[in-house]
């Protein structure tokens, strides 16, 4: 029996195989009070790469290049159409006109973890929509996939992304040196840890008072 199911899965395209669970790939449409997390397409290639070639965006992420181009940004976007197991990207949109204002999203770690990266144009910070944007990736995370922890680092100097993580709960792991493409160079990041529970936790806290 077990040599028959073997023979069938074997007989199938990748694609077909039954996938397990830690190893999901689905990335769903996210909707929040005032965004849309969805894939990223083709018209989103002018916006991504206005928003994105700016120092201060490249130098805070860890492998953006800069400057950046729009061959640059198309090569991105086709490249998060071939995804990549556990992986998921998302254009992070307006939800009532649909303007792009950056990137989210998540990639695999180890069997447990995945870890999440983000990014915003410039001209959108300040306004909650990072915390936003990252509380409904959080919760798909740990709702679709059999993890136990997602990881965020920053910068030392990144006092907003910082802020960010402390507001999706994370917890303070530790301090290294990593490497960044558009520095040319190692900076200072700190890592943190949100695991299920503390996310459970935070999620049941608002229905018990
Ligand atoms: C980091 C980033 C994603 C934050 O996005 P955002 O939408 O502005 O974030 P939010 O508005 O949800 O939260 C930002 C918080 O940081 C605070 N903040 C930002 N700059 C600050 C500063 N210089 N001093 C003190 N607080 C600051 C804001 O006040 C806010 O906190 P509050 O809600 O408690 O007031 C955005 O600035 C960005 O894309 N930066 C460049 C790329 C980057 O750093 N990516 C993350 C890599 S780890």
């Amino acid at each position: 029996m077990q040599s028959e199911l073997l023979r069938d899965d074997q007989s199938r395209s990748p694609e077909e195989r039954p996938r397990p669970e830690r190893l999901r790939t689905d990335c769903p449409v996210l909707l929040s009070e005032r965004l849309v997390l969805r894939a990223p397409h083709e018209e989103d290639i002018d916006a991504l790469a206005n928003l994105a070639n700016n120092a201060k965006v490249a130098t805070m992420v860890s492998r953006m290049p800069h400057p950046y181009t729009v061959n640059d940004a198309a090569d991105f976007v086709r490249r998060t159409k071939q995804g990549g197991i556990g992986k998921c990207v998302y254009a992070i949109t307006k939800a009532d006109n649909g303007l792009f204002l950056g990137c989210c999203g998540i990639e695999p770690i180890d069997d447990g973890t995945v870890e999440i990266g983000y990014w915003l144009g410039e001209p959108y910070w300040n306004r909650g929509y990072m915390t936003e944007a990252a509380h409904a990736l959080i919760d798909m995370v740990f709702r679709t996939r059999d993890i136990d922890q997602i990881d965020a680092r920053c910068r030392v100097v990144n006092i907003g992304s910082r802020r960010v993580i402390q507001k999706c709960g994370f917890q303070f792991q530790g301090s290294a040196m990593f490497p960044s493409l558009a520095m040319g160079s190692l900076v200072a990041v700190e890592w943190f840890r949100l695991d299920r529970k503390t996310w459970m936790s935070l999620r049941s806290w608002g229905g018990m008072r």
